[in-house]
This record gives structure tokens, sequence and C-alpha cells, in this order.
């Protein structure tokens, strides 16, 4: 298969760390140059430790021992100026945008000991409006900054966005995550519809729950403890792993970014170990 990516350039958000900076470097290790942003901050509603510039600088060494250029902002993808700056910056220096990765984003779950809510009616307002500006709203944004230089190069390309089990079923508790993951699908059919004649490819990615810092941290047990009918969202994987690896996700995203995917557009592709498809 063809995975060879040699001369592009992939803008990737949320490549701090996790799964953005797995998929950073996987792309330069197939010949991509990189475009990364990343908040490295904290956003007060999300209850586990978020990025710090120190973490993007890793990425940046990491892909720069590839052999190949990054270019890496601290950014919000909320902020749409933020999001077409660091675009309009990688354009200028690289000359073509062709693989989007929207990855960045937040989950609002944990806490114990009243700290996080216990049902999704108990969501408070300021974490549903994070939740869905970062995990739906910032996907627009990435989209709507990129695609103007995507179809000025007339090369079509590929536009990846990281949804989740939650895109697809109704996990419980976090009926904020949920929405904004299946807002994510029905953003990218749309996009896949309207890209198709540039040949603009438009997927999503679904993974179950990932080794990174969003689920690996101190909060989620101590909620799940405090709520065990929650683990319901915990208890779905088919195959023998409670959690999967940053690069089995970031496999999908090399395979949709590539041309072996040439003709691969509006898929809604799980990384889930069986979750979704469970009896
Ligand atoms: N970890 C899991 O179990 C899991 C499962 C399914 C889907 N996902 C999704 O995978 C993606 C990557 O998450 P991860 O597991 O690598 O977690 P992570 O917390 O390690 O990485 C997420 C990155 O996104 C950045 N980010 C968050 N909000 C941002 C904003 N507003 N602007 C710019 N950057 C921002 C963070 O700073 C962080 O570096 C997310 O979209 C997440 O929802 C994660």
């Amino acid at each position: 298969m063809n995975f060879d990516l040699d001369g592009r350039t992939a803008f990737v958000t949320g490549a701090a760390r996790g799964q953005g900076r797995r998929h950073a470097i996987t792309l330069a290790q197939h010949g991509a140059n990189i475009v990364a942003i990343d908040l490295c901050g904290q956003i007060d509603t999300v209850p586990y430790s978020m990025s710090t510039p120190e973490d993007l600088a890793e990425t940046v060494q990491l892909v720069e021992s590839t052999g190949r250029k990054i270019i890496a902002k601290q950014g919000d993808v909320r902020d749409f100026e933020q999001v077409q700056a660091t675009v309009d910056e990688a354009f200028a220096a690289f000359g073509r945008i062709d693989i989007v990765v929207a990855n960045a984003g937040t989950n609002g779950l944990g806490g114990a000991g009243g700290a996080g809510p216990f049902e999704s009616q108990d969501i408070d307002l300021q974490r549903w409006r994070d939740c869905i500006d970062t995990n739906l709203t910032g996907v627009f944004n990435t989209i709507k900054a990129a695609v103007p230089a995507m179809i000025s190069g007339e090369r079509g390309g590929s536009i990846i966005a990281t949804s989740s089990t939650a895109g697809i079923r109704g996990l419980r508790s976090m009926a904020d995550y949920v929405a904004a993951k299946h807002g994510v699908v029905g953003l990218c059919r749309a996009f896949a519809n309207e890209l198709a004649e540039h040949s603009i490819r438009v997927n999503t990615v679904h993974p179950t729950g990932v080794a990174t810092q969003m689920v690996e941290n101190p909060e989620l047990p101590a909620f799940f403890q405090a709520y065990p009918k929650a683990a319901v969202n915990l208890d779905g994987n088919l195959l023998p792993v409670d959690l999967v690896q940053p690069e089995d996700v970031s496999n999908a995203v090399l395979f949709l970014a590539s041309d072996a995917a040439r003709y691969v557009t509006g898929l809604e592709m799980t990384v889930d170990a069986g979750f979704t498809a469970r009896a």
C-alpha cells in the first residue's frame, strides 16, 4: 500500500501530546511536513491537567528528529482567527496544505465527591459550552481555515476529524461530549459532500479508550468509583484490551491521509476493539 506523503503538508490540531503528537510523528515519518497547533493551557471545566508549552516543544523535537519540518503554534481551536493565522503562516512557508487532522479535544467527565456531574442533566452550562466549543466548533474552525488553501492547490486532500465511540453511542454522564462527537460526524458528512468535487476527502476516526492523559489521570477512576453506573462507558471492548495505544489510531489516520485511501470519503472508521459492535 502507498503511504508515501513525501512533499505534503499536514495540519494537526492538539499536537502537543497524546494522539495528536503521535499523528504528527507518524505523518512526518512518512514524509509530510507538519503544522501543529495546541492550546498548551488549561480550560477550567476540564478536570485533568491539559498540555503545556514544554509538551509542544517535545513534539517539535520528535518531528524534527524524523528529518521533516514543523511549524508549531500555541493557539486555541475555539478561536477561528488563531487557527487561520496558523494555517496562513504554514501556507506561506510550505506552499501547500494537503492533510488536516482535526484532533484537539477535551472531556469534562471526571472528579469525585460532587466535583463532576453524575448524569448528563447535571452538566453545568459552562462545561457544555466549553466542550462544544473545542470538540465541535474547533473542528469546524480547523476545516474552514484550511480548506481554501487545499482547494487552491488543486491537488485534492484528506481531512480526518477525531470523533469517538461517543460519536456513535450515547455514553453515560457526558452528553456534552456525546453531542459534540456526534456533531463531528454530521459536520464531516456535509463537508464530504461539498468537497468531493475538489477531490478532498473527509472522514472521521472513532477510537475507544486510548492510553493518553485524557483517560489516564487520577480524576477518572475517582469518578467511576463514585458513580459505578457510568462504568458501562468502560466495559465495551470486544477484543481483550482496556485501552488502545495512540499509534493504533495513528495507523488509521495515516491510511486515511494517504493515497491508499484515495476513494475513501464519508467514512466513520472505528478503532474501537469492537466497542460499537457489541451485541
Ligand atoms: N483518550 C481517549 O480515550 C479518547 C477516546 C476517543 C476519542 N478521543 C479524542 O481524541 C482526541 C485526542 O485526545 P487525546 O486522547 O490525545 O487527549 P490529550 O488530552 O492527551 O490530548 C488532547 C490535546 O488537545 C489539546 N487541546 C484541547 N483543547 C484545545 C483547544 N481548545 N485548542 C487547541 N488545543 C486543544 C490539548 O491541549 C491536548 O494537547 C480528542 O479529540 C479526544 O476527544 C480520546
